[in-house]
């Protein structure tokens, strides 16, 4: 899935560097997207932004309202880094910067390739082809960061809208139909949240309208063991937003690391979209020039 094809030649991409490594992890991607920009025929315009915790430090500001307007109606795309600094503990900037342009550029579907490019890259012996998906919804769930603090209880709270939970099982029966797969997993933990018989019935609905489409179901603790014992199986996989951050980082493990793997924020049909990296800003790694050799099978130091 990609973000909508800019008109003419020329792409208007902001750049988010960030925190801790991603700065040196999008100096490195950089060049490599202008060669593939150029292989297509057009060219990349880039503009850097402050946005970070240093940024947050000096100024207070994280993501400011002019700033956030300029991303949503100026840019054809937004390239971000990475963000997280022990001087922030509260992530707060990550929050309005990250979260923020997620939820309020409504780009629902998190989309999170797992691929596996090279047989020495994954840890398992014998795993064959490794080639899926994940659909991560993107919106909702415990990310809203709704909830309370009474007294010695602390209660989060995790939303599930049918039009959240329907768009983003849609939105993986769409890309399974037109990429030619197979299957559509859905994972939740309706078993032990009550809740999440959402999902159960939304996804039920959904996939009788794409009856060449198996549509199957795990529980999220079953398909992190499926994902290790048996990740040829698995196809296009639609989860919500924090059994999906989670099941991505295990993905991302199975292929090479955290270092190589991808993550595209996107609403279907509309020009915005915030493509990052799944890793975080790693600060014990900044500045040494290790960052992509922290994955399976390679010494980072
Ligand atoms: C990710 C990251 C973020 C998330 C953090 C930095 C808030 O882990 O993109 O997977 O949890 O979504
Ligand atoms: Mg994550």
């Amino acid at each position: 899935m990609t973000a909508r094809r800019p008109d003419g030649r020329t792409a208007k991409i902001a750049v988010i560097p960030g925190d801790g490594i991603g700065p040196e992890v999008i100096e490195a991607a950089i060049p490599i997207l202008d060669r593939v920009a150029a292989k297509h025929g057009f060219s990349l315009n880039w503009e850097h932004l402050p946005y970070s915790a240093d940024h947050y430090l000096e100024t207070k500001e994280t993501l400011p309202e002019a700033g956030f307007r300029h991303l949503r109606d100026d840019v054809d795309a937004i390239f971000l880094g990475a963000l997280g600094d022990p001087r922030v503990p509260g992530n707060e900037h990550a929050r309005d910067i990250l979260l923020g342009l997620r939820f309020k550029l409504d780009l629902y579907v998190n989309f999170r390739p797992v691929e596996l490019l090279h047989p020495d890259l994954t840890p398992l012996r014998n795993s064959g082809t490794i080639d899926f998906v994940i659909f991560r919804e993107n919106t909702e769930g415990q990310y809203l960061g709704r909830g309370r603090t009474s007294g010695d209880e602390h209660i989060a709270e995790e939303v599930n809208t049918g039009k959240g939970v329907e768009r983003i099982i849609r939105a993986a029966f769409e890309w399974a139909r037109s990429h030619g797969r197979k299957r559509v997993t859905m994972s939740d933990k309706s078993n032990a949240i009550p809740t999440h018989r959402i999902w159960q019935d939304r996804f039920k609905t959904i996939a009788r309208e794409y009856p060449n489409i198996a549509a199957d179901h795990r529980y999220v603790d079953a398909l992190a063991l499926e994902m290790v014992r048996e990740p040829q199986r698995l196809d296009v996989i639609v989860t919500n937003n924090l059994y999906g951050d989670i099941l991505s980082d295990l993905g991302a493990g199975l292929v090479g690391g955290l270092g190589i793997a991808a993550s595209a924020n996107l609403h279907p049909g509309k020009r915005n979209a915030l493509f990052e990296p799944v890793h975080g800003s790693a600060p014990a790694l900044a500045g040494r020039g290790v960052a992509s050799a922290h994955r399976a099978g390679l010494n980072p130091s």
